[in-house]
């Protein structure tokens, strides 16, 4: 008989997914609040592991309390811009309210946006905003700051050039960049969602690394020699950043090309330093290295 029952909006989505299969090793009864548009593969796929699945009108706060009732936690692990981050989540937030849920967790999953201010990312601007909503409600909350996710340095993170054997970087070349694998957050928010006295903030990461060490990393893996390349400044990537932005808004994108300059140059940031990690909270995390997610890589995609 399971002793919790949380709540989860956003369990079609790559993170959403995880947390749930995570959720599932425990005693926990995890109800996943799905659209009639969802996709059906996904959901029957939960569905077999042993998630309940709730089919609700998402703009309905009625329909997502009632499949609120007796939960410890919700979850959100939704995506997207200021339909989604603020609206949909507002909804979604005062549901769980209606229905006397005592913890929410947002989806905030990012590197910490409390360090920084308005109009520097976008898609953190937007966190921020629901966050002003959030903390003014009367239930608790708990956001996780994971950094960037590990997995995104062999594909969409413009860093390492594994033809070319370059490691591009912005800035100072031994700045640690704070980095944690989806897999790992997903573990970690299961283990948030089932703990009752969470705090308001948790930031955690897999590793911290610099692009010097990154092609330290490269090269006694390979056995080859990456090359470090300084692309510029800061200084120069926040106008090259207003530049791209001018051309090609692309306003209704989540990840435009001006979006994912605004993540790296926060990455690069020293207020995203992370000095001590909650990492230690709870026992049993395992937590994956940039030279295991590298090394797995290489072996599936050798160079030479
Ligand atoms: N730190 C990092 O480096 C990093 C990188 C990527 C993502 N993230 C964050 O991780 C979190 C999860 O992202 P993800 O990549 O797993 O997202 P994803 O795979 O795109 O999934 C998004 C989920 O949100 C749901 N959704 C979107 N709009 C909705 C709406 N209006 N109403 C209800 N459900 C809606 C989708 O449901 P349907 O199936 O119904 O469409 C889907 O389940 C987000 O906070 C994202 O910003 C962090």
């Amino acid at each position: 008989m399971p002793n919790k029952i949380i709540t989860i909006a956003g369990g079609t989505g790559n993170l959403g997914g995880r947390i749930i299969r995570e959720l599932l090793k425990k005693e926990v009864e995890v109800r996943v609040l799905v659209r009639s548009g969802s996709n059906q593969e996904k959901i029957a796929e939960l569905e077999q592991l042993g998630a309940k699945i709730f089919t609700v009108d998402m703009n309905s706060e009625q329909e997502i309390a009632e499949v609120c009732k007796g939960a410890s936690c919700v979850v959100s692990a939704l995506a997207g811009l200021e339909d989604v981050v603020i609206e949909a989540q507002k909804v979604l937030l005062d549901a769980a309210i209606l229905a006397g849920v005592p913890r929410f967790i947002p989806s905030d999953y990012s590197l910490d946006f409390t360090k920084f201010k308005d109009g520097e990312n976008r898609n953190l601007d937007l966190r921020r905003q629901f966050h002003k909503y959030l903390d003014a409600q009367p239930i608790a909350a708990t956001s996780i700051f994971n950094f960037t996710f590990m997995d995104m340095l062999t594909n969409e993170i413009p860093m390492i050039i594994f033809k070319k054997k370059w490691v591009l970087y912005w800035g100072n070349a031994d700045h640690k960049i704070s980095f944690t694998t989806i897999e790992d957050t997903a573990t970690y928010t299961a283990n948030v969602a089932v703990d009752d006295s969470s705090p308001r903030y948790l930031r955690i990461t897999g590793d911290q690394i610099s692009p010097k060490e990154i092609r330290e990393v490269l090269n006694d893996l390979t056995g080859e020699k990456f090359r470090l390349i300084r692309t510029g400044g800061l200084g120069l990537l926040s106008a090259l950043i207003k530049i791209t932005r001018l051309f090609s808004p692309a306003k209704d994108e989540l990840y435009p090309a001006w979006q994912g300059m605004q993540y790296m140059r926060n990455m690069m940031d020293e207020r995203a330093d992370l000095k001590t990690t909650d990492n230690d909270r709870y026992p049993g995390m395992e937590w994956t290295k940039v030279e295991d997610v590298l090394a797995q890589y290489l072996q599936e995609n050798p160079i030479s």
